[in-house]
């Protein structure tokens, strides 16, 4: 017996083409394990103990056999495949050999005519061996393995589907979730007690039958259409051409399942204003379904006799109806069907519709052809609905005729799916993002979408996962594939969603037709040509995500692992030129690794692969690192380090890991990380690491926590530089430099500063580590622009190379400060905006807040107050937000100083109060800034010598700093306050003196304003 691949049909031995739908029939493939998702349907005689007592064994054995054959048949005839026998009971699943869409009604299906057959039985038994039998069912549906030799299917739906039948009562079939969820309305259930399953922990629930539709379960059909204008004109100018001519046409509409043909069709038939329209459908099985749309279309037509038509069409007419007595060749009921259509157009035009016709038989759809090609003088348009397999089995289909169209529906448009979502959530909210994600998954098919906004009806916390309706429809159209084609596929879903010749033929050796199977591929709409991203190779893509997703899923987990490992030594090869070799390698040795380890104990050869995976990754993460795209960075760094190392702790890694997770915007992760790497550090006796990483740690703390300070900072790094220094280790030492650098950065003694980061560049340099050289370009720039150098001279050495800005983090927006205080506002804007951009587009959410603020305190030297607030406000929230306080301490104050510019004095001063709360004891600027701050709303209100002293306590803390600008903000602010308190003359002295400070940083801005402030006081 061959099993048809395609249909699942049983054919002789010896049949090249497959009697039920035409495939050729392949020889018989070797087995092969498969994920599936199938539907498992238990069924068992209860009470047989007692009937063994009652029965003689031979009887016994009679009995059981009738009840066997009634369940194998009732199996069989929904396209199941029977297992075994367990004593008395029947295992079935549906899904093997081939998946169907519809496994899981076939199952149920299955289940009540097994039960109704045996209400049949049992009166013969009555009769025979004065006994019945009483059954119990379960039916469940789940992923499974198939094609292992010791049995059918094995997975957890075995064992549920069993526990079902057990818990189900004499009569009674029961459902597990799965299966009521996948067939929704086509089946009537009511919940029963959740059955508590060993090993379990989760409950299961259980659903008793009560009734089973025959039909699918129905699509809704009833959104209003979007799109499709031009398909609709299509069908009504062949309708007009139909009815003008007088002449018959065969349209079909095709596409792929969900596409929309059904809402197409009945689009068209909703605007018809004249016409008769009959209706038949193709099943995807069942006794009699040769010609079942006929006869639906036969029933729908008036009754032959008002046509007067020939006696041996009717004869064929009703022998298709059923009548026992008649009997016709198909030939000649193909002739009488085109006859009394005919006969029925001659009085009005007719529409026959004809849907699903890939499932059509052959016989049928001979019939269709005959129609269109013999019919005359009559108005008929024979409008099909076919998925493209339809070719597979037909390839000619339609072809060569002159009355024949045939189009293909495409994916709704970005556009089209977003109108069809808002139509469907019928003006209910939806975020967005989550609308995004379903215009994305769904690729533009309706019925995903459908299927996808339904499930969030049904479930609204859940991810949007894929619905299982949508798995089922996927999974059947791969499982149904020839199996070499299927193979193609799952090689190439390997890759991802697109994948490369060169790579499916490496993984498939033996394949001898891969360019004849992947033209097949793109006929059957799987898959699309693309754009090769290696030299001398074809690409191909699928489709639809899904699909490929679908083809993988089937993979059991053991050849995906080996696969992944192929094609990752595939890619070493050929794949040399790719900028993300790294990421691309890492991921599929990570791949096949992660699955080795969830089957079970790991090799040192599979330890071996995880390292190597490791590599790549950390590889390809310390490369985003270092272009401060921290999102992709902490992404691979995180894998990275959770794969096996291969040997002691990587330190450097894992503190890359806590850089990007700071820039990323998580300060505490990052510090976690690097706390922990101290520990397991010192776990793992590596000194150097050790101190480094708790250098990194107490640096990174600085910034989240105020009562890690400077001084401690600089001890820390003071005690362990003789050891790092004497093991000669740069890249430590570079950590070391950093930490100092931060700490006098916080004391604002710029120069020293300036000194660590000359120091952090060249122990980075010689470490090979460019990121951390370029942190120290950073600062670099940071410590001329708030230390002592004159503003031109600084914005000179940035001005010599404008490249570096690109390349060096924040340079850009260090130039724009430079350029405010020389009053070039708008190129200072614009620079500023611009590196916001590039962090924002790098998802540096750290970065971002910054630039914010300081886009702030640009408008702040341009006075344009509300400006300066609104950006101070985002900064501010958005570092609050992440729990960073080392930045907000300063830029809260800042905010402040544009409220009270505004003339808020209540919020200015609950901004002071937070810098003062959150600011480390040592981060002077925020230590002087706040007292100012606090000082200028004291004055305002009247509390001149509490405000007097703040101010001066503010200038005395700014007097041993190198920070020129600050301190002299500090000596403004306290003449500010001097002059509210009515002290004009000591207020000028101040003022003289911050203006030379001004002068000699060379800001051209505040010189300024100090000056008008000295002449207005002069004035006063
Ligand atoms: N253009 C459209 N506008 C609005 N809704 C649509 C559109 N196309 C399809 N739909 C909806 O999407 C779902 C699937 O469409 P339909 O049943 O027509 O697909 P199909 O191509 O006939 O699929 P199958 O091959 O499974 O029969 C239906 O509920 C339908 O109402
Ligand atoms: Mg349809």
């Amino acid at each position: 017996m061959t099993v048809c691949a395609a249909c699942g049909a049983e054919n002789r031995e010896a049949a090249r083409f497959c009697d039920a739908c035409g495939a050729t029939l392949a020889e018989a493939p070797p087995v092969r394990e498969q994920r599936k998702t199938v539907t498992v349907l238990f069924c068992d005689v209860t009470g047989s103990t007692a009937l063994g007592e009652q029965l003689d064994p031979e009887s016994l054995r009679r009995v059981l056999a009738r009840y066997f054959e009634t369940a194998r048949d009732a199996v069989e005839r929904h396209g199941g495949t029977v297992e075994k026998f367990i004593g008395d009971a029947v295992m079935a699943v549906f899904g093997v050999p081939v998946v169907h869409e519809d496994d899981a009604l076939r199952g149920v299906r299955a289940a009540a005519e097994i039960r109704d057959a045996l209400e049949r039985l049992n009166t013969e038994l009555e009769r025979d061996f004065g006994t019945t039998l009483s059954i119990r069912i379960g039916v469940t549906t789940g992923e499974v393995v198939t094609g292992t030799v010791e049995r059918l299917a094995t997975g957890d739906a075995v064992n549920v589907a069993a526990r079902l039948e057990q818990a189900a009562e004499p009569g009674e079939i029961l459902l597990g979730g799965e299966t009521v969820r996948l067939l929704r309305d086509a089946v009537g259930v009511e919940a029963v007690e959740p059955l508590t399953l060993r090993g379990k922990r989760a409950a299961v629930p259980a659903f008793r039958l009560v009734s089973v539709d025959t039909a699918s379960p129905p699509r809704r059909l009833d959104a209003k259409i979007v799109g499709r204008e031009r398909e609709l004109r299509l069908l009504g100018d062949a309708w007009e051409r139909v009815r003008t001519e007088r002449s018959c046409h065969l349209f079909t509409v095709m596409g792929t399942a969900g596409v929309g043909k059904s809402r197409l069709v009945l689009e068209l038939l909703g605007s018809l204003s004249e016409g008769r329209v009959v209706r038949g459908r193709c099943l995807p099985y069942g006794e009699g379904i040769t010609y079942w749309p006929v006869v639906e279309v036969l029933k729908q037509l008036p009754d032959p006799e008002s046509f007067s038509l020939d006696s041996r069409a009717r004869g064929a007419l009703d022998s298709v109806l059923g009548d026992e007595q008649a009997t016709a060749s198909t030939d000649e009921i193909a002739w009488a069907v085109r006859k009394l259509l005919e006969a029925a157009a001659a009085s009005e035009p007719v529409v026959c519709v004809f849907d699903d016709v890939h499932w059509g038989e052959q016989t049928f759809l001979d019939l269709v052809e005959h129609v269109a090609d013999l019919s005359r003088d009559a108005p008929i348009l024979l409008l099909c609905m076919a998925r493209p397999d339809l070719l597979d089995r037909r390839p000619g289909w339609a072809g060569g005729k002159l009355n024949a169209t045939t189009v293909l529906l495409e994916p709704l448009s970005a556009q089209e799916t977003d109108a069809l979502i808002d139509q469907l959530l019928g003006g209910a909210d939806v975020d967005e993002e989550l609308r995004a994600r379903i215009r994305e998954r769904a690729e533009g098919n309706p019925l995903f979408v459908e299927e996808m906004l339904g499930m969030l009806r049904d479930s609204p916390n859940e991810q949007i996962d894929v619905p299982p309706t949508i798995q089922a429809l996927l999974a059947a159209r791969i499982d149904q594939l020839d199996p070499a084609e299927r193979g193609v596929l799952e090689r190439g879903s390997v890759e991802g969603r697109t994948f490369h010749v060169g790579a499916v033929q490496a993984l498939a050796p033996d394949e001898a037709e891969l360019p004849a199977r992947l033209t097949a591929l793109v006929r059957k709409e799987l898959v699309r040509p693309d754009r090769a991203r290696i030299a001398g190779d074809d690409a191909f893509r699928f489709r639809h995500l899904l699909i490929r997703d679908a083809a993988y899923d089937s993979l059991p987990k053991t050849t995906r692992a080996e696969l992944h490992e192929q094609f990752a030594g595939w890619l070493e090869e050929h794949g040399t030129e790719l900028v993300e070799l790294d990421e691309i390698l890492g991921y599929h040795l990570e791949q096949a690794y992660r699955y080795r380890a969830a089957l079970g104990p790991l090799s040192t050869s599979d330890l071996r692969l995880g390292t190597r995976a490791g590599r790549r990754l950390a590889e390809a993460g310390h490369r985003a690192l270092a272009r401060n795209d921290t999102g992709a960075a902490v992404q691979m760094l995180e894998r990275a380090v959770a794969l096996p190392s291969g040997g002691p702790i990587d330190v450097q890694l894992h503190l890359a890991l806590a850089s990007a997770l700071m820039g990323a915007g998580r300060p505490l992760d990052a510090v976690d990380v690097a706390r922990r790497t101290a520990v397991a550090a010192r776990d793992a006796g590596d000194r150097v690491g050790e101190l480094a990483a708790g250098l990194e740690a107490a640096n990174l703390a600085s910034s989240v926590d105020p009562t890690v300070t400077a001084e401690e900072l600089l001890a820390r790094v003071a005690a362990a530089r003789p050891e790092l220094e004497a093991h000669a280790d740069d890249a430590a030492l570079a950590v070391a430099a950093r930490a100092e650098m931060w700490a006098w950065n916080a004391l604002a003694q710029y120069s020293r500063a300036a000194d660590a980061a000359a120091r952090l560049i060249a122990h980075a340099r010689r470490a090979g580590d460019t990121r951390q050289e370029t942190a120290g370009r950073t600062w670099l720039a940071v410590a001329e622009c708030y230390g002592p150098t004159p503003v031109l001279d600084a914005l000179r050495t940035l001005e010599a190379e404008p490249e570096l800005d690109r390349v060096i983090p924040y340079r850009a927006n260090v130039r724009a400060t430079i350029l405010a205080a020389l009053g070039r506002f708008d190129e200072a804007r614009a620079l500023g905006q611009e590196e916001w951009r590039r962090f924002d587009e790098l998802g540096h959410k750290l970065g971002r807040a910054i630039l914010a603020c300081n886009l702030g305190a640009i408008e702040r030297l341009a006075g344009d107050w509300e400006a300066a607030r609104a950006s101070l406000q985002v900064g501010c929230d958005e570092l609050d937000a992440m729990g960073e306080q080392g930045f907000l301490s300063t830029f809260v104050v800042y905010l402040g100083q544009a409220l009270y510019e505004l003339g808020d004095l209540d919020e200015a001063h609950a901004c002071a109060l937070k810098g003062r709360t959150i600011g480390a004891a040592d981060d002077i600027i925020t230590q002087m800034s706040w007292r100012q701050l606090q000082a200028k709303v004291l004055a305002r209100r009247g509390e001149h010598d509490e405000a007097i002293r703040l101010a001066r306590e503010a200038v005395s803390v700014g007097e041993p700093t190198d920070a020129v600008e600050s301190y002299a903000d500090a000596i403004r602010d306290l003449a500010e306050v001097l002059a509210l308190a009515g002290r004009p003359a000591e207020a000028a002295d101040e003022f003289r003196s911050a203006l030379a400070l001004y002068e000699s940083k060379g800001n051209v801005v505040l010189s300024l304003r100090a000056r008008q402030r000295l002449e207005a006081l002069g004035a006063a």
